[in-house]
């Protein structure tokens, strides 16, 4: 099934956190506090140290977390043979899983396979996968990410060049008329997050500005989404 036509004008904007850099011997309090500082989802970066050099968090540890916030929970799997693991994302309490296009050979099936689970699809490129590497899964997702460093760790520099790539991914989701979000994650904060919007995002995935910032959580989030409302294109 196709998924639905996009409603008209821009989609509303979203800041999604990253829990790479909180406290994980906290990670409940800091789910809360999240929550509390007004963000729309919580992306947990998923890493097996094998798609990328690193080792994250398994899905015990999503579904210890689950009870203290109501917000949606999304899984960014970096891990290689994604297929294996969906269903103890979604079970985890995961509504959302991103899977990476670099790591499926049978990108189209393991993308209907999370919607067979019952959870919403995305899917990500790396900075290094041309924007085609989508055209022909669109209509199997509800969100497309658009990597702006290489993954595996925070506090990474953005990519500019991404940009170009970005306004890509958005024209063919406007030209489909796919009800799909287009979200970046990777040294996002305030000195970047308006280029990345003005060229078509409006999920955001930020980590080390949202810790970083003396003002805290709360401050953040709100500045983020300010600077990314301002930035955004009439045209969604
Ligand atoms: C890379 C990770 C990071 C993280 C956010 O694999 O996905 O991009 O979420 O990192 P920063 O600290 O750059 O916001």
């Amino acid at each position: 099934m196709d998924s639905p036509a996009a409603p008209p004008g821009p989609r509303p904007i979203e800041i999604a956190p990253s829990v790479l850099p909180a406290d994980f011997s906290r990670l409940g309090e800091e789910v809360v506090a999240l929550e509390k500082a007004g963000v729309d989802r919580i992306q947990w970066d998923v890493m097996d140290g094998r798609f990328v050099p690193n080792l994250t968090f398994g899905p015990d540890v999503i579904a210890a977390c689950r009870p203290h916030v109501e917000v949606p929970f999304e899984a960014h799997l970096m891990v290689e043979e994604p297929d294996q693991l969906v269903h103890r994302y979604v079970e985890a309490g995961c509504s959302l899983l991103i899977i990476h296009a670099e790591s499926t050979r049978h990108l189209h099936r393991s993308l209907g396979r999370v919607r067979e689970l019952g959870a919403q699809a995305g899917v990500a490129l790396n900075p290094g996968t041309p924007a085609e590497a989508v055209a022909n899964v669109l209509d199997l997702c509800s969100l497309v990410l658009v990597m702006t460093v290489n993954p595996g760790f925070g506090g990474q520099d953005y990519i500019p060049t991404m940009e170009p790539k970005i306004a890509r991914v958005r024209r063919m989701i406007l030209e489909g008329g796919h009800d799909c979000d287009l979200e970046v994650d990777g040294g996002i904060g305030p000195a970047t997050v308006q280029g990345a919007t003005r060229a078509g995002a409006n999920v955001l995935v930020a980590g080390s500005a949202l810790y970083r910032d003396p003002l805290g959580l709360e401050h953040a989030v709100t500045e983020l989404r300010a600077l990314a409302t301002a930035a955004q294109p009439d045209t969604g």
